[in-house]
């Protein structure tokens, strides 16, 4: 059975599918592997290694495919590689299902199988598989980093020969996968961290952390919805939310926002009047710029300076790790490609909990 590996062709994406070590593992399990030529360079993983791993080395995407029964990629195959993929090959990429419907159908009509990771389910049995989660642990830890490097002071409190420095305080908005690891991070940095979310089981995860938890009376049992996701606040109780962080606000110096509601905007935590509020030379870093942002002020892949208030809404950053952000992205394909493989045949089980909520099969 032939797994193909592409080079990403989106712009600024770096990561790739597959890295060498779960090639190596697939080759093991009985797969022939092609990889694109270059597929892994720009995350630090050579041709040669794929060959000292058990690939074969392709120069194009063209003769990367021939044969294929499973391809791997990460972003969304464009209108020049969905041409490029056969009939009943199995495609397994982020597939941004609920906003790609017109690819959905144009590779559902191909008879391709499309398996978005997006749509990888809230099970412990698929954690592994999970990207989402995976991706947000790099983004989280990149958002304090883009975040420190914007700020004009330093994270931690330094007594030295020339003064003493405060810590920095840090605050993040929307207590998940990211929002935890910039919590960490910021705390290894040495800032003084503080964080708000909707669900109560945040509460205890930010406090193990040892950061502080701001606003706790704002937190109900009836705010998580389905699968650990917190449900959209009404306008009412996100206006409550607001009113209770505009004062906290006033004093942070970097402040990051993660708050996402699955297939809906992004909640607005920040008014222009709250930043409006906040310290000049301070910095806000929206890892919600893409699905709209949680606040008022960012635009996407952008930053806005208001009143000496840095807002950056930064665009795929788990692509500006690509190292450790493929390596990650890598075992959870590779944990996938294995679920769907019996007996060393492609089994496409749609009774299966994981297989079925992959696989992407649109409106028809
Ligand atoms: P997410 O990326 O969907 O959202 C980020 C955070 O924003 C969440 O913690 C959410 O509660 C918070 N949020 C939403 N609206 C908000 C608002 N108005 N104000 C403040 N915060 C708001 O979340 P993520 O990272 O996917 O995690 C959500 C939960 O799911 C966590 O408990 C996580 O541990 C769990 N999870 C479980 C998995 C599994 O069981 N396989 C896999 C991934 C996450």
């Amino acid at each position: 059975m032939h797994l193909s590996v592409l080079s990403e062709t989106t712009a600024n994406e770096r990561r790739v599918a597959l890295v060498p070590d779960s090639v190596g593992r697939l080759v093991k399990s009985g797969l022939t592997v092609t990889v694109q030529s270059g597929a892994g360079l720009a995350a630090g993983f050579t041709d040669a290694a794929y060959e000292a791993a058990g690939a074969t080395v392709a120069p194009d995407a063209t003769s990367a495919i021939a044969s294929a029964v499973l391809v791997a990629k990460v972003q969304p195959p464009t209108a020049a590689e969905v041409e490029l993929l056969p009939a009943g090959v199995a495609l397994v990429s982020l597939l941004q299902p609920s906003t790609h419907v017109e690819l959905i159908g144009q590779l559902n009509a191909r008879g391709v199988k499309p398996f978005s990771l997006e749509m990888v389910p809230r099970i412990t049995r698929a954690q592994s598989m999970d990207v989402l989660s995976s991706q947000s642990t790099v983004t989280g830890y990149k958002a304090v980093i883009v975040g420190a490097s914007a700020l004009g002071k330093l994270l931690p409190m330094l007594t030295t020969a020339a003064g003493t420095l405060a810590p920095a305080k840090v605050f993040v908005l929307g207590a998940g996968v990211a929002g935890l690891q910039a919590i960490a991070t910021a705390r290894r940095l040495g800032a003084v961290v503080s964080a708000f979310d909707v669900r109560p089981a945040a509460m205890e995860q930010v406090a193990s952390l040892g950061a502080s938890f701001v606003a706790g009376d704002l937190v109900s049992a009836t705010a998580e919805g389905t699968g650990g996701y917190a449900r959209a606040q009404t306008e009412e109780e996100q206006a409550k939310i607001r009113e209770a962080l505009a004062e906290h606000l006033r004093t942070m110096d970097l402040v990051i926002t993660t708050a996402l509601i699955p297939g809906r905007p992004a909640p607005l935590l920040l008014t222009a009047a709250m930043v409006d509020g906040m310290k000049p030379g301070s910095v806000i870093v929206d890892l919600a710029a893409e699905s709209g942002g949680n606040c008022e002020l960012t635009r996407a892949g952008e930053t806005v300076v208001v009143k000496g208030v840095s807002v950056i809404g930064p665009a795929n950053l788990a692509s500006t790790v690509p190292q450790h952000a493929s390596q990650m992205f890598s075992k959870n394909v590779e944990t996938f490609i294995k679920h769907l493989i019996k007996d060393d045949a492609l089994v496409i089980d749609e009774a299966d909990e994981i297989t079925g909520a992959m696989l992407q099969k649109g409106p028809g």
